[in-house]
């Protein structure tokens, strides 16, 4: 079954705005990806999900970064559901890792030594 990527339409921007909140008050109630608190899922609930994929132990969702992907959209839509380690580790630098470390929602559980092979990237 393929992986969907693309942004639920509910979040898309043809829908209806809602201005009953302002911006600025979303932005308080939203905290960065990468200040939010990761969780601890496993291969299973990667496999279940529609975009997420793991890098060295993290779980990254993917949803809606195919399009802004500098590698293509297809290399994010191919690894969706999967472990894309090696070949992330092969194709990235800092950038891609910083990247990967805001879209990151949690954790392999029992994944030994998480992020480590990324410290090697420079
Ligand atoms: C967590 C998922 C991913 C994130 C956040 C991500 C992010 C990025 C970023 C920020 C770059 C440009 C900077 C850099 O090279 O480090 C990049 C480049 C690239 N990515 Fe990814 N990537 C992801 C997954 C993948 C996967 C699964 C593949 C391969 C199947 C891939 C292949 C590439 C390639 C080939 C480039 C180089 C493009 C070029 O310079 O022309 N990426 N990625």
């Amino acid at each position: 079954m393929g992986a969907k990527c693309a942004k639920d339409d509910t979040t898309s921007s043809s829908k209806v705005e809602d201005n009953s909140k302002s911006k600025s008050e979303e932005r308080k109630n939203t905290p960065p990806k990468e200040k939010r608190e990761l969780k601890i899922y496993t291969m299973d609930d990667v496999a279940k999900s529609e975009c997420w994929m793991v890098v060295d132990g993290y779980v990254v969702d993917c949803t809606g970064f195919d399009k802004d992907h500098p590698g293509g959209a297809y290399a994010i839509v191919q690894y969706a559901k999967k472990d894309a380690t090696d070949i992330f580790l092969s194709s990235h630098g800092k950038r891609g890792v910083a990247k990967m470390k805001a879209l990151a929602i949690g954790t392999i559980d029992g994944y030994k030594d998480i992020g480590k092979q990324l410290a090697d990237i420079n």
